[in-house]
């Protein structure tokens, strides 16, 4: 499974489980059919099951931060695991259970932390204050082999500074799902900005 095979990872928070199954089929209606289900909701862990029962649907957990929410996640059935932080044991516990995990790092030292649990691809978050595609351009200086997932005010706007870069395989945010719609139920809007999305990195792509 490669979670940035579309260079794009929406960023989901779901209140009510019921939301979770057409907010599933309106990304695969989408074309984007990939979802981090944060642990920001008492309704994540439910939603990342009901969700990673939709075929070909690729489902992770999200603001994964104890190894607590990594059985948790696990269990349900995400599929990969992102944190907004680094913690040795968060890290260690996703890959006893053997998924890939996205910890948060910002800084040299936190990327050196990283590699030494054996991580390649960190989350640089909240991208647009720690320096946005010019940080992660500088800090691929010394980490050559680092790959990094911008979130945090990433936007059709922004995508192209970030994608651009050899060293961001994907960004992820929330503006393909916005909070709003999902409670809404406009599950159409949803595949519309997911569709656009798309054509939009396809459209880099050429
Ligand atoms: C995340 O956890 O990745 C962020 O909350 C997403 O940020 P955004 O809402 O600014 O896209």
């Amino acid at each position: 499974m490669d979670i940035c095979q579309h260079r794009l990872i929406p960023v989901v928070v779901i209140s009510d489980p019921n939301d979770a199954e057409p907010l599933g089929q309106a990304l695969i209606d989408g074309g984007l059919p990939i979802a981090e289900v944060t642990f920001r909701t008492p309704a994540a862990a439910e939603a990342i099951s009901i969700m990673s029962e939709i075929d070909g649907l690729t489902v992770g957990a999200g603001t994964v931060v104890t190894p607590n929410q990594v059985e948790l996640a696990v269990e349900a059935g995400a599929q990969f695991l992102v944190s907004p932080g680094l913690r040795a044991d968060v890290v260690r516990e996703a890959i006893m259970d053997g998924r890939p995990i996205v910890p948060g790092a910002v800084t040299p030292s936190e990327i050196m932390q990283a590699q030494s649990l054996g991580i390649d691809t960190v989350k640089f978050f909240p991208a647009n204050l720690y320096g946005g595609a010019a940080a992660i351009r500088v800090l691929s200086g010394p980490f050559t082999t680092m790959k990094f997932i911008p979130t945090g005010g990433v936007s059709s706007s922004n995508l192209a500074d970030y994608l651009s870069l050899p060293c961001v395989p994907a960004v992820g945010g929330s503006w393909m799902v916005p909070l709003g719609l999902i409670n809404g139920r406009d599950f159409a809007a949803i595949t519309t900005l997911c569709r656009t999305a798309v054509s939009l990195v396809a459209s880099l792509a050429n």
